[in-house]
């Protein structure tokens, strides 16, 4: 797009965007943040748009998961590292049952401004503006807390950097290689996951035994010693995306350098809004979260907007429809994409639509509403013959207590237990394995399907 710049969206309707009062702070923050160095490079970006076009074509399988809000108080690196080891758990079980390459993206290293329902809440007779992350203002109740305040920009960047550094240690510095994979396993994970768990890590130990016993080189064995490892995060808070949006020297290209693959809210995807004004810019991989009131007629000109050249791996279409709902809305969706002949990878959200209140008064999600929005969603696309190519979770790897069921079967007197996070109930380390492990069973019957059609075709 040759005439888009980076500080057109600032004409456009916002929506979910704080007003700063004070414009000489936010102006010297923006000042600051535009001389750091970008957080992702845009090879890396464009690495990760390549893998979700394979995606898209059932050729691999996205893994996109992490808090719902990062926060500024439970930063740690034993957090980051454990939400690290369950997602490559959970990757690992998928790759059983899909039998093609993971993708694996957190919900890392920039998550942390919210979009929120309503601008106000309310608490015993007191109003207050609304808690929207710790980058916008602070989830204490007291109107100074929830001031908007420009300087936690500088704080976001720091702990993304920091996350990341940690994160791409990691990846290579052999912590995920193959090999340690019993290392994964997690001290507290006593449950029937960690023990299928460990039956398949029995199974990759003995076959690259095998492996090295027949003589593949170590040299050939290089790439079971590290991952890829890609954040992602909502690009709803617009001068902080701004000012780390830098020219790729290699293209020209406007990359967003706060991650590697944003995506736009569902609150926050009004075809002339500011959102999909700024997104419409940059290379990066595009997530768009679809919800119920999506309409044909927007998709198609979200769509046309956000990726005019349809190349494949640039939109993700993340549905959220919560369970029950998926085949009102899925399929009108998926005609719209077959209609306009558009490349888009499509992901399901099991989380957004299925938020409720529980008996006790916690925000929580039930697991077996999780995993039913997750069946539909394959149930549609098998019925359609198009490609379920992802999940998208609100995970971590601690031993929170946030969604109700699992096997652990987490009851509503249970979430005052450890209840955590910042915003949304993410499921715990023992929920989420054991979600990777029924979706491993679809991802099995996908690949059945696949070959059914080949048999049929052959
Ligand atoms: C989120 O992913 O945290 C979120 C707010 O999602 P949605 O825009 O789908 O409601
Ligand atoms: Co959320």
């Amino acid at each position: 797009m040759s005439d888009w710049t980076k500080t057109g969206w600032r004409s456009r309707p916002r929506v979910q965007m704080p007003d700063y009062t004070d414009a000489a702070a936010l102006a010297d923050v923006e000042a600051k943040l535009s001389k750091y160095p970008p957080l992702v490079f845009a090879g890396e970006a464009r690495r990760l748009k390549s893998v979700l076009g394979q995606a898209a074509k059932g050729e691999a399988f996205l893994l996109q998961g992490g808090d719902c809000a990062e926060s500024f108080d439970q930063f740690s690196a034993d957090s980051i590292r454990d939400t690290f080891k369950v997602m490559l758990q959970m990757a690992m079980v998928l790759t059983f049952g899909a039998k093609v390459p993971v993708i694996k993206v957190g919900r890392m290293a920039g998550q942390f401004a919210k979009p929120r329902s309503a601008p106000t809440e309310v608490v015993d007779g007191v109003e207050l503006p609304s808690y929207r992350g710790d980058i916008i203002n602070d989830l204490a109740f007291t109107p100074e807390a929830r001031i908007p305040d420009p300087a936690r920009m500088l704080q976001a960047y720091t702990q993304s950097a920091a996350t990341l550094n940690l994160i791409r240690a990691f990846s290579t510095g052999g912590y995920a290689d193959v090999n340690e994979v019993h290392r994964w396993i997690l001290g507290f994970t006593e449950s029937e996951e960690a023990e299928r768990f460990r039956d398949m890590a029995n199974r990759i130990t003995d076959t690259l035994d095998f492996i090295r016993a027949a003589g593949v080189s170590a040299e050939r064995q290089h790439t079971l010693r590290q991952v890829d490892f890609y954040t992602s995060h909502e690009a709803l808070l617009l001068e902080y995306e701004e000012a780390l949006c830098r020219v790729d020297s290699t293209t020209g290209k406007w990359l967003a350098g706060s991650g590697h693959l944003l995506w736009i809210g569902d609150r926050t995807r009004q075809p002339d809004g500011a959102h999909v004004e700024f997104l419409q810019g940059v290379q990066n991989p595009i997530g768009l979260k679809c919800g119920p009131s999506l309409t044909s007629e927007d998709l198609k000109v979200l769509m046309a907007k956000l990726n005019p050249q349809n190349e494949p791996g640039r939109l993700t279409l993340i549905a959220r429809f919560g369970a029950g709902k998926v085949a009102d809305h899925l399929p009108r969706l998926i005609r719209t994409v077959e209609e306009e002949g558009a490349n888009v990878l499509w992901v399901c959200d099991p989380m957004h639509g299925n938020t409720i209140k529980s008996a006790t008064g916690y925000k929580t999600r039930p697991f077996d509403y999780v995993l039913r929005e997750v069946q539909e969603f394959f149930a549609v696309h098998r019925n359609m013959g198009t490609i379920p190519g992802g999940v998208h979770f609100e995970m971590t790897g601690l031993d929170v207590t946030e969604c109700t069921g699992g096997v652990q079967a987490v009851s509503d007197e249970d979430l005052h237990d450890r209840y955590h996070t910042a915003c949304d109930p993410r499921l715990n380390a023992s929920q989420s394995l054991e979600l990777a492990f029924l979706v491993a069973e679809e991802l099995t019957a996908r690949r059945n399907d696949g070959d059914g059609r080949q048999v049929a075709v052959g």
